[in-house]
């Protein structure tokens, strides 16, 4: 007899970024992602908008999912959603629309942390070669920066944190600062491209070994502007490039200089990197080349799944699916939560 393939439909929804994903087994039959360009004007996430829209895109968004994927909702097997950590509004609508639509199909429930999403990611399969365990992760995103040490696929610590802004925010800010749009971090990779990276030279932090500080580079970064704009009115206009271009390169420098940290006291030379900075070009560069200078293995995900997507929330449910891991419609989504807790 041949074995049955588990069937999970995914959604996200803990941020500005409605999602819908069915896996089957680990391989992702649809992955639908509806971004909210309302915030765009307001230079950030507005909770209460993100909330609105999440409430309208989320049928459509899971409708258009299970038709790409070709499935019909009762070949779901069990419905995976994040639980946070988040913007509670935000979380409230992928989790009571997650926790009925299981109790209307009759299937198990599975709740999953957004952080560990963006580490399993890598275990979508692609065809690609999967982290080894054990392995660190760079997990950087708009409201994270974490070095996570993975034993096993729910075995995981965080031994490295921010404590101060999240590197995403660091790229955010500054693009803020340089008259850029919400979110700036893909603008600055876009303009970073054409730029010199040494152009400029910003302080780096000084804070203990596994610890990030990107709150400095901010001010440091809006000290430069002012002061050069008194000179120059037009100096961001005639310096973009290099300005996006040395600001990229400082904060790869903070991360990997921490990696390497983390390298030396774990002994673990596998390197992954997860969450919305990881699609930075200049980090993946910067990466792949310590692969071959400092003789580390490397596994960089897909675009598509850096950036927030339900496929990485399906992922986790399938794993957590084959491990009997489910919860009940008692659960409430959490704004704030810690990795590594089931
Ligand atoms: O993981 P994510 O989609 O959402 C959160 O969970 O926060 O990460 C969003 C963050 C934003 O700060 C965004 O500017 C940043 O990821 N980001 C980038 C790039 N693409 C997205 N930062 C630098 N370069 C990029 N190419
Ligand atoms: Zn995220």
């Amino acid at each position: 007899m041949t074995k049955k393939c588990i069937t999970i439909l995914g959604i996200e929804s803990s941020c500005d970024d409605t999602s819908a994903a069915v896996i089957k087994d680990a391989k992702i039959l649809s992955n639908i992602v509806a971004n909210q360009e309302v915030h765009q004007d307001y230079g950030g996430v507005v909770p209460e908008l993100a909330s609105r829209a999440h409430q309208q895109n989320i049928v459509p968004v899971v409708n258009q999912a299970l038709k790409i994927a070709n499935i019909s909702k009762e070949q779901v097997d069990a419905i995976a959603f994040t639980r946070g950590p988040g913007l509670m509004g935000s979380l409230l609508v992928g989790t009571s629309f997650a926790k009925s639509l299981a109790l209307a199909l009759n299937v198990p429930l599975i709740d999953v942390n957004h952080m560990e999403g963006h580490i399993m990611a890598h275990f979508i399969d692609e065809g690609q070669e999967m982290p080894v365990f054990p392995f660190l992760c760079l997990t950087v995103s708009g409201g994270h920066t974490q070095i996570v040490h993975i034993e096993e696929h729910f075995k995981m610590t965080v031994i490295g944190e921010t404590i101060d802004d999240a590197a995403g925010e660091a790229f955010d800010k500054s693009a803020k600062i340089l008259g850029l749009q919400y979110p700036g971090g893909p603008l600055i990779d876009k303009y970073a491209k054409k730029g010199n990276p040494t152009a400029f030279k910003f302080t780096k932090p000084r804070v203990k070994d596994l610890e990030f500080s990107f709150s400095g580079l901010k001010s440091n970064i809006l000290q430069l502007v002012q002061r050069e704009q008194k000179k120059e009115v037009d100096f961001i206009k005639n310096n973009l490039e290099d300005l996006c271009a040395s600001i990229q390169h400082t904060i790869i420098e903070i991360l990997l200089e921490k990696v390497g940290n983390a390298v030396k006291e774990t002994g673990i030379k596998r390197i992954a990197i997860a969450g919305g900075v990881s699609a930075n070009s200049g980090l993946r560069k910067a990466l792949k080349d310590r692969e071959k200078s400092h003789n580390w293995k490397v596994y960089i995900p897909k675009f598509e799944y850096c950036t927030d997507n339900a496929a990485m929330i399906a992922i986790v449910g399938y794993h957590k699916f084959l491990q009997n891991k489910f919860t009940d419609s008692s659960i409430t989504a959490t704004a704030r939560m810690k990795l590594g807790l089931h």
